[in-house]
């Protein structure tokens, strides 16, 4: 077999072999094929695409380029819950603690951020103590005890994903539907759940801005999951203004805390919800999905997620004093409040510069080797939809330095767009897919 070959196969538009596939991705983790060939395969993909098959095949190679993590010392089912990324999304923080509650193995890696959106792993450390990082057995041994562990990606997990989507970021081949398919799946199949719920975030502050691009991308990866024997789900969510109110990694920690307790934004509350249920629904295939909701917001509205959540935070060496006492939460010393200089509805929000204005205040990383600030954020105040008048306050800062605070403030006046006529509020949750329907969801 020839890179040369297979490059000039796809660039004519057929479909490639598994075994062409596999060719490439083992020959590149081992150093075999340069980056120039594996780009020009990149961009031939990008224009010529491939198919349903071409995209399974790549996902189990890059799957199997590395570790899989081995899982089986875990009784019963494990189920993950991914979401594409966002601007203020804290639900795992909720969701997993809710699913765990209600008797599912939440064995989970996560990420940490990376330009506008945030990532798990900066928000449970920004709990003074938690550790995110433990042995093969801790993880395990804590999951069969209190169903849930949750730690950094440290392993060896799909490595062709790593160089791959490094040479993807510098040859402009990111946005190409079954690259980002196969780069999130192969990271999910190589961690072992057996039933993943997907959360694809669709809207200004989504990889995938355009609605009908991220209906495809989760039917893909539904497809992917169903080809390598895992049950997915997956919800298409609204990210065109941030999830719940808090954007920063300590402030929405608190927030995760406020829904624990039955006190949340509503969005948030209602994402996290349905993402549980459907976690729950996958753990135990003979519950309804009206059941299943009812089990998740009982778990929610009676403490019981709550009680997980202590647990979680104990059993990975956490300060839990800050459940009962959210105000030992380290936040930035500087609050400036950001008042409105119109009057009208708010029509539109420019979610990635919210999110980016959490660099511009230190709380978020442009390169993977930035350190970041925990304490720092936004809480975004007001949503799409709201009746604003000239002064009222539309979100407030937490920084640790003037200069950036002020250069947030700027950023925010500028995310923010209003209409004189009213603007109906944004739909959260679009659609739901299954490995045989999609459901609208009229919400
Ligand atoms: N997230 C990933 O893990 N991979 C992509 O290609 C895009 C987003």
């Amino acid at each position: 077999m020839r890179m040369y070959d297979i490059i000039l196969k796809k660039r004519n538009g057929e479909v490639l072999s598994k075994q062409e596939i596999e060719f490439v991705v083992n020959g590149y983790v081992n150093g075999e094929i340069p980056d120039y060939q594996v780009s020009a395969l990149l961009m031939a993909i990008y224009f010529k695409k491939m198919n349903e098959e071409e995209t399974l095949n790549l996902t189990m190679a890059m799957a199997h380029s590395g570790e899989m993590l081995d899982l089986s010392g875990i009784s019963g089912k494990k189920i993950d819950k991914h979401s594409t990324g966002g601007v203020g999304d804290k639900t795992t923080l909720i969701v997993a603690p809710i699913a765990a509650s209600l008797g599912v193995k939440v064995a989970k890696m996560s990420g940490r951020g990376l330009g506008h959106t945030g990532g798990t792993i900066d928000k449970l450390e920004s709990i003074e103590g938690f550790k995110t990082v433990m042995s093969d057995e801790e993880f395990i041994r804590h999951v069969n005890d209190i169903n849930i562990a949750l730690v950094s990606q440290t392993k060896n997990l799909a490595p062709a994903d790593k160089l791959l989507y490094a040479l993807r970021d510098v040859t402009a081949t990111v946005d190409n539907l079954s690259l980002i398919a196969s780069s999130i799946m192969s990271k999910k199949l190589a961690s072992g759940a057996d039933g993943i719920v997907l959360d694809v975030k669709t809207g200004n502050g989504a990889l995938m801005t355009d609605e009908q691009d991220s209906i495809e991308l989760a039917k893909t990866m539904v497809k992917i999951g169903e080809g390598a024997g895992r049950n997915v789900v997956a919800l298409v969510t609204d990210m065109d203004e941030p999830l719940g109110f808090a954007v920063g990694n300590a402030l929405e920690v608190e927030e995760a805390i406020e829904t624990l307790k039955g006190r949340g934004p509503q969005d948030l509350t209602n994402l996290c919800v349905y993402l549980a249920a459907y976690m729950v629904m996958l753990n135990d295939g003979n519950l309804s999905f009206d059941k299943a909701v009812k089990m998740a917001k009982d778990a929610l509205y009676t403490g019981r997620a709550l009680a997980k959540f202590r647990e979680f935070i104990i059993a990975q060496g956490g300060d839990d004093n800050i459940i009962n006492d959210t105000s030992l939460i380290k936040k930035g010393r500087i609050e400036c409040d950001v008042k409105s200089e119109h009057v009208g509805y708010i029509k539109r929000i420019d979610t990635r510069k919210i999110g980016s204005t959490l660099m511009t205040l230190g709380g978020g990383r442009e390169k993977k080797e930035d350190g970041i600030d925990y304490g720092v954020g936004i809480i975004v105040q007001r949503k799409i939809g709201d009746y604003v008048n000239k002064g009222d306050i539309i979100a407030r800062i937490y920084g640790n330095n003037e200069a950036s605070i002020a250069a947030a403030k700027k950023n925010i006046i500028e995310s923010i767009e209003f209409s004189d006529s009213e603007v109906s509020k944004k739909q959260l949750i679009k659609y739901i897919i299954t490995k045989d329907k999609i459901i609208k969801k009229l919400n």
